[in-house]
């Protein structure tokens, strides 16, 4: 049996883990929305026709903040569209996804629904077909006292009080051609600069997430980040990365070592930042918001993307398997490995469209990419300690070099919780725990997540093939952990330091 030691020290710290790096992202797409967290017709609905199933099963996710309503759908939403009196809202066509959109949930639902779930709200404004005006008037919706046009609206509206979002993005996916309003990068950048301003003179506390890079592949990478920072300047709070993965090779280990991509992507948008910072002599530090990030891979034909004129289509239903989830468990590594300069981060989505939880009518299924979040959101306060790996490596075909075990950690004053993902397609690992400077005093309990196989899956009719369990196989010596890691594996394991 393979051993592997990971090696810590309190000392040895690279930041306090936002919170918000546990985000979720819920989009106009398909069956997101409706038929999603919210179904009116459905025996579970709640009084404002949301699903208390859908709800309480996310909940159980501890998602900070949601983004909405796009994604792509954004690129051609005009968001008074979906205030007011619902019955006199207007039915409209959504180019994105060639869907129909009744906007029966907009802004205030969206809020309601925030407000039910302890969600921060976080809002991308149109800069495809919108302009900086109406992206604007969105925020003085949203933010200001009642007394000037749309902060009144919303008080006719039925809701006095001032929602405080305090996180805005400007436009999705601006670099990519198959958006709506895609222009090369200074195009956007004077965009996105004229709305920077004119949100911020409505609102100053609020904080600016500008549209970066959305795929390292696209030929504008890194090039395009530096154009909108260089111009945007110090509007720029954060800038956007998003990161979809899959295994269209059919290679278990090359896709479990994709966390190196996801790692470099990371280092390499800070890199522009810093760059920037640089070269202007600014004060200003942009931090990173992976707003977009999951497994997609294979509802992706032209018939996932396409919902042919109805409402709520099928759309991107992508089914996740174990392998998924060590994927999902190995991006939640990157962003804690990376919590000096990883501020935000969304899981897309939440709900039917690439999601931990589905519906099938009043039926409800929980995916495996569910249990790492849960998993590791349950153990999120405190300080990233920089993990070191020694143990056994393999060449990943297009990933390069990767350790077997994959990990990272977070100190909770005296609380360690160490967050490990056995990638060995058939062999435990034993795994050392040490802590440079302290003694392991007591092991506080652990939870595991395996399953049968690399392409095991949950479904509606064996809905626990892929679940976490306790996991107590976990040994203190001479102030030391020890535990043996199934292959395929996500184990997570809390402790006390003397
Ligand atoms: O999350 C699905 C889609 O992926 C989003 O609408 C878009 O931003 C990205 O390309």
């Amino acid at each position: 049996m393979e051993q592997s030691h990971i090696a810590l020290h309190t000392a040895f710290r690279i930041g306090p883990v936002d919170p918000r790096i546990f985000g979720g992202f819920l989009e106009h797409l398909g069956r997101a929305v409706y038929e999603g967290v919210y179904d009116p017709g459905s025996v579970h609905a709640d009084e404002d026709g949301f699903r208390r199933d859908v709800l309480e099963a996310l909940r159980r996710l501890r998602m900070t903040g949601m983004r909405y309503p796009g994604g792509n759908f954004v690129s051609g939403y005009h968001w008074l569209d979906g205030v007011g009196p619902r019955e006199q809202r207007p039915t409209v066509r959504d180019l994105a996804w060639q869907s129909i959109e009744p906007n029966q949930i907009g802004t205030d639902e969206f809020m309601t629904l925030c407000c039910k779930m302890g969600w921060w709200p976080m809002i991308t404004v149109n800069l495809g077909t919108g302009t900086p005006e109406e992206a604007r008037n969105w925020v003085e919706y949203c933010n200001s006292p009642a007394g000037t046009k749309y902060a009144n609206m919303r008080a006719a509206n039925g809701h006095p009080d001032p929602y405080g979002v305090r996180l805005w993005f400007l436009g999705n996916e601006m670099d990519g051609p198959w958006q709506i309003g895609h222009v090369p990068a200074e195009y956007y950048a004077i965009r996105a600069q004229q709305a920077a301003k004119i949100m911020k003179d409505t609102d100053d506390s609020i904080e600016l997430v500008v549209s970066g890079s959305c795929n390292p592949d696209l030929p504008t990478y890194l090039e395009w980040d530096r154009q909108v920072l260089e111009y945007v300047g110090s509007y720029a709070d954060y800038i956007s990365l998003h990161r979809y993965v899959g295994n269209e090779a059919g290679d278990t280990l090359d896709f479990l070592a994709v966390t190196n991509a996801v790692d470099r992507q990371i280092e390499e948008v800070d890199a522009v930042c810093r760059f920037i910072q640089g070269k202007t002599r600014s004060r200003k530090r942009t931090y990173l918001c992976f707003d977009e990030w999951n497994v997609w891979y294979r509802a992706r034909t032209p018939k996932d993307l396409d919902g042919k004129g109805q409402f709520a289509p099928h759309l991107l239903e992508e089914v996740y398997n174990l392998e998924d989830a060590l994927v999902v468990a190995g991006f939640l590594n990157s962003f804690i490995r990376h919590a000096h300069v990883l501020k935000i981060a969304n899981l897309a989505q939440i709900v039917n469209v690439i999601a931990p939880v589905m519906t099938r009518g009043d039926e409800l299924l929980i995916q495996s990419i569910f249990y790492p979040f849960e998993m590791y959101s349950r153990r999120r306060e405190g300080v990233s300690l920089l993990p070191v790996v020694n143990g056994p490596v393999y060449e990943g075909r297009t990933n390069g070099r990767a350790t077997f075990i994959d990990a990272s950690a977070i100190l909770n004053q005296s609380q360690l919780h160490v967050f490990a993902v056995n990638r060995h397609p058939d062999e435990a690992a034993v795994v050392e725990i040490s802590v440079g400077d302290r003694d392991l005093v007591a092991f506080e309990g652990a939870e595991l997540l395996t399953g049968p196989h690399a392409q095991a899956a949950n479904s509606f009719e064996c809905p626990d093939v892929i679940r976490s369990q306790p996991f107590a196989e976990v040994r203190l010596n001479c102030g030391k952990a020890a535990a043996e890691l199934p292959p395929l594996s996500v184990t997570v394991m809390t402790f006390a330091l003397a």
